[in-house]
């Protein structure tokens, strides 16, 4: 089909939608800046995944290759701060407050759908605005500036190969001890699994944007709103691991095709 038939035709099944939800991953970022992992430039194609996006692999990266370490965080921390909600955010959002999309299940720590105003997010894979304490494992948001000045701190303190500097720098618990970022590394448990896939069993439309579905148990979430008899959109300028359960697939970067099918929903419910 054409591109505008993919857009007409999804917006019509979603103006339809009894209960809609979204699936996210990195690619609904792109256009705010923010890199995505595998795609070509990507962060896993310039930083090793088994260095940085593992607990232990990043303390023995710190240790081992602080130069590097202090290029990736202040990278992270550099996009981040540039960082708002695109276009894309922006027309979930307005699906919210249209009373169409009932929750967004993301896989980003970008706290950019908060930021772009929806009020139900399930952050399977956490926020790197949130950290939680080491000891008492309780959990406290910061501000984004507070974040990004943090990074950079941590970047400045490396080199000297030492943690003992980090610790210092790590923001402090009620309970007295550090508190590392609330994200989830590899090897670690997601959160919020069961209500992810609570919303996904109860859907009757999922809309998924900008991922790879090549990580799991993230990737279940689409599996499972199928099984429960749900029609799936996909909006990605790229392939995907869900092409065998797409309804829709919509050609395109999220940021400027997301708006489009908004426009045409609201016109069809004019
Ligand atoms: N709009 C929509 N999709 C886009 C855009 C865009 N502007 N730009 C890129 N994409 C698509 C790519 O084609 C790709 O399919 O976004 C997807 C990004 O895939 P990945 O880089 O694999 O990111 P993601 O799927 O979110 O990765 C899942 O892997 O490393 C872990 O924890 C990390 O949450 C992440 C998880």
């Amino acid at each position: 089909m054409s591109l505008e038939k993919d857009i007409d035709t999804a917006a019509e099944i979603i103006s339809r939608a009894k209960r809609l939800v979204a699936f996210t991953g990195s690619g609904v970022s792109a256009e705010s800046g923010i890199a995505t992992f595998r795609d070509p430039g990507g962060l896993w194609d310039r930083f090793n995944p088994d260095e940085v996006g593992t607990g232990g692999g990043l303390l023995s990266f710190v240790m081992q290759k602080p130069s590097v370490a202090r290029e990736f965080l202040l990278e992270v921390a550099d996009s981040f701060d540039k960082a708002a909600p695109n276009p894309g955010h922006l027309a979930l959002a307005d699906l919210e407050k249209m009373g169409i999309l009932h929750t967004v299940i993301t896989q980003n720590v970008d706290d950019l759908h908060w930021q772009a105003g929806n009020t139900r997010v399930i952050e399977v894979h956490g926020n790197l605005m949130r950290f939680r304490c080491l000891a008492c494992y309780s959990k406290k948001k910061f501000k984004k500036e507070e974040v990004v000045s943090l990074g950079r701190n941590i970047a400045a303190s490396l080199g000297k190969g030492e943690l003992q500097g980090l610790l210092p720098i790590l923001p402090k618990c009620t309970c007295g001890s550090p508190m590392r970022p609330d994200v989830v590394m590899f090897g670690e448990a997601v959160q919020d699994l069961h209500l992810a896939m609570d919303e996904a069993s109860k859907c009757d439309v999922l809309l998924i944007l900008g991922t790879s579905g090549v990580v799991y148990p993230a990737a279940t979430v689409p599996l499972v709103a199928r099984r429960a008899n749900a029609r799936v959109i996909d909006i990605n300028p790229g392939e995907s691991a869900f092409s065998s359960i797409i309804d829709v697939q919509i050609r395109g970067n999220s940021g400027k095709s997301l708006p489009r099918v908004l426009e045409s929903i609201k016109s069809k419910l004019s």
